[in-house]
């Protein structure tokens, strides 16, 4: 079986003249190369094939793959994660991970957050601002939490996201508005413990893999870009005590399935002042580094190994796509 692999590499958009922070989110050589080795070890024929553009290139150019591991971010708009995915589909091209709606949906902290609540999972009240003079029609109190409302990677989110007065909402959201050209989610300020929640699989299928609570080690209990930056100084992971993680996984496989997540993911959790497990946000295509990544470390933590993870991820879009399309696999 054919697997291409689409990515965005950090180094080729810094050599397009993209800033560090611009492509803070992409992947190194280092990420790629654990995904195709694991691949490979699967029996997997890996095709490397890179970026949208390099995709499109070889789509029109007439090639074609069994599957595509997609782990493209992509760089333009509210639908940079979906355009992959989107091109896929147009040439009915089967791939791994969430499809264009819910990568586009969950970008979106704020909407992301509009069908949770639907759904009846607790999440903080929030209200995104556009406009600064919106900041007036905010109608819960202080604390607050503000982040840009489609970034990852703690992009946008440091001390100053922490809002106790008027001031700091003002200056907060006037430097993230003029900073990420995007509007800026206002959230109540979760006081609680945070923890992250891997899963696996697609709707009844869907399963937790495992669980990590974050523990700062420093001044701050926030999990910024700074603190992900140096998370071997600055936070520890630890395992989830049995009704910690009772409750986290509850609200993460409820918000997982409302927002038609597949394959593979993560969750991110936090306790608010009435001890309740909140969704902060969901992660449909997580960090993959074997080393670093969020999801990999707590399936580490949990006893499942980095291979283990991605056989279960190619597995699930595999058994979406129906098995009978993939016969003659031979799958270690
Ligand atoms: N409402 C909130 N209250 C308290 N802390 C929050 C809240 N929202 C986010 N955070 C903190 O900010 C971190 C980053 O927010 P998150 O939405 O997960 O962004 P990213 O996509 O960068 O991971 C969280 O892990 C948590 O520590
Ligand atoms: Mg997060």
């Amino acid at each position: 079986m054919k697997i291409g692999l689409t990515y965005d590499l950090k180094e080729d958009y810094l050599e397009l003249g993209y800033s560090k922070e611009d492509v803070a989110e992409f992947d190194t050589e280092e990420t790629i190369s654990g995904i195709e080795n694991s691949l490979k070890e699967l029996n997997f024929q890996v095709d490397r094939i890179g970026r949208f553009h390099e995709l499109n290139k070889r789509i029109v150019s007439g090639e074609k793959w069994d599957m595509v591991f997609n782990i493209c971010e992509g760089i333009h708009g509210i639908s940079r994660e979906a355009q992959v995915p989107a091109l896929l589909e147009a040439y009915n091209i089967p791939y791994v991970f969430s499809d264009p709606l819910v990568l586009t949906l969950t970008l979106h902290k704020g909407m992301a957050k509009r069908v949770v609540r639907d759904a009846g999972i607790p999440t903080a009240e929030f209200y995104v601002v556009e406009e600064l003079e919106e900041i007036e029609s905010i109608k819960f109190g202080f604390p607050m939490f503000a982040k840009p409302v489609a970034e990852g990677t703690g992009k946008g989110v440091s001390e100053l996201s922490k809002i106790e007065n008027r001031y700091q909402l003002t200056s907060t959201c006037r430097l993230l508005l003029e900073k990420y050209k995007q509007p800026v989610l206002v959230e109540k300020y979760l006081p609680g413990r945070e923890f992250t929640v891997g899963i696996v699989g697609t709707g009844k299928n869907s399963k937790v893999v495992g669980m990590m609570e974050v523990n700062f080690k420093g001044d701050t209990n926030i999990y910024s870009f700074e603190s992900k930056d140096n998370y071997e100084e600055l936070v520890e992971y630890s395992s989830v005590e049995k009704k910690m993680y009772s409750q986290c996984a509850e609200v993460a496989l409820a918000a997982w399935k409302s927002l038609g997540c597949r394959d593979g993911g993560r969750i991110d959790i936090r306790f608010d002042e009435e001890n309740v497990a909140n969704f902060i946000e969901v992660n449909p295509l997580a960090g993959l580094n074997h080393i670093h990544s969020d999801l990999p470390i707590l399936c580490r933590l949990n006893g499942i190994p980095y291979r283990e993870l991605i056989k279960m991820i190619v597995n699930s879009a595999i058994e979406r796509h129906g098995t009978k399309k993939f016969e003659n696999l031979d799958l270690v």
